[in-house]
């Protein structure tokens, strides 16, 4: 049996005893360090300041984000936050690959079906990475995907913060295929496709959150734009009731109503009904880690950028254009 590779990260300085209640992670990372030692994986943030040029990056993206007429995020921030689950997770703890910019630099990954629809914002990306590469050449395209997304998370009303880090080596060999999941994955896979990367069941429900913002274009091309819960753009919270009421104009995508229904992640998924400030609680730090997979030195490049990431928006819910579902798609 192969063991897991769980993601510890240390505040700034901080040590590893002082650590272990770090961002919910405390009782967990204390069983895995007693079972696991050596496969525990230790990120340990450089001492260093930001990069200024990430201030730069995040300027230009929150304009490139934000829908200025109904104030939600638009079309690239919700591909901005697919594109950063699609360039880490098509990795497990035995191959190599994870964050590594592969989906913008290694051109087969676009024509893969599974990274459909991300092809005008990886090439947005692309060109990010080789405008603010000629300003400090630190950028790198994998560490452009997982600010972008951060940036578009921010940008949608209701997203959170998330712990963000800069400092991964970029590669431009596609990775492994197989290893995302699909609409139609039956929902035992996707947990196991996730447990292969270091990532727990519930941490998958809080992921798939992400799925309240989100539009479905190529799963059923005669419906395309339509979006997973009533309030597409939005990272509210309704993903987790529609997925199981299925509203009109809602569509559901097969592998979200399994794993809303599937014993082992069911509880969790109700759970997070009605539950925002849980439900952010629990995606920040599973969004940090899957922004971590598999990336070669980890334990001691990487410098804590959060700070050049936007604030939340505070959209006042009276102020996002309500309308009819059909209306919005
Ligand atoms: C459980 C595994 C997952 C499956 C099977 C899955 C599948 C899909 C599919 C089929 C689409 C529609 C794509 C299209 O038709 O254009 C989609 C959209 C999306 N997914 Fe996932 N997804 C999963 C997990 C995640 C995770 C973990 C994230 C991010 C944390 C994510 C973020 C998104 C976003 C933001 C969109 C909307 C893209 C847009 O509106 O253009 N998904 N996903
Ligand atoms: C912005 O939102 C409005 C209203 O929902 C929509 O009609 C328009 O297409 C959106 N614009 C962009 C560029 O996404
Ligand atoms: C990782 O993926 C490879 C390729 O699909 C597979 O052969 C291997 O069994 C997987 N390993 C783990 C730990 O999931």
């Amino acid at each position: 049996m192969y063991m897991l590779k769980s993601i510890l990260i240390l505040a700034t300085g901080a040590s590893l005893a002082s650590a272990l209640d770090f961002a919910g992670y405390g009782n967990k990372a204390l069983d895995a360090i007693k079972r696991n030692l050596p496969d525990i994986e230790i990120i340990k943030p450089r001492q260093a300041l930001c990069p200024a040029v990430w201030t730069l990056v995040a300027a230009e993206l929150s304009v490139t984000f934000l829908n200025t007429t109904d104030l939600r995020c638009n079309d690239d921030a919700r591909a901005a936050i697919r594109a950063a689950f699609h360039d880490c997770a098509s990795w497990n703890t035995s191959v190599p690959g994870g964050c590594d910019g592969s989906l913008i630099l290694a051109p087969e990954e676009l024509t893969r079906p599974e990274n459909n629809g991300l092809q005008e914002i990886v090439a947005k990306l692309l060109a990010l990475t080789q405008k603010y590469q000629a300003i400090d050449s630190s950028v790198t395209a994998a560490d452009m995907i997982q600010f972008a997304s951060s940036v578009a998370i921010v940008t949608c009303p209701l997203g959170p913060k998330v712990q963000t880090f800069v400092g991964r080596t970029d590669s431009s060999i596609a990775s492994t295929k197989g290893l995302l999941p699909g609409p139609t994955t039956p929902s035992a896979d996707i947990i196991t496709l996730f447990a292969n990367k270091g990532i727990s069941a519930d941490e998958l429900i809080a992921l798939i959150g992400a799925h309240s913002a989100s539009k479905q274009f190529h799963v059923d091309s005669t419906q395309a734009g339509v979006p997973q819960d009533d309030t597409p753009g939005e990272l509210d919270v309704d993903f987790y009731a529609d997925t199981t009421s299925k509203p009109a104009g809602v569509f559901v995508l097969q592998s979200d109503a399994a794993l809303a229904a599937d014993p082992q992640t069911s509880a969790t998924f109700q759970g997070f009904v009605g539950k925002q400030a849980q439900w952010s609680a629990a995606f920040t730090p599973a969004m940090t880690k899957l922004g971590l997979l598999g990336i070669k030195g980890g334990s001691t490049g990487l410098t804590d950028c959060t700070a050049a990431v936007p604030l939340s928006r505070v959209v006042p819910r009276s102020l996002v254009r309500r309308q009819p579902i059909m209306d919005r798609v």
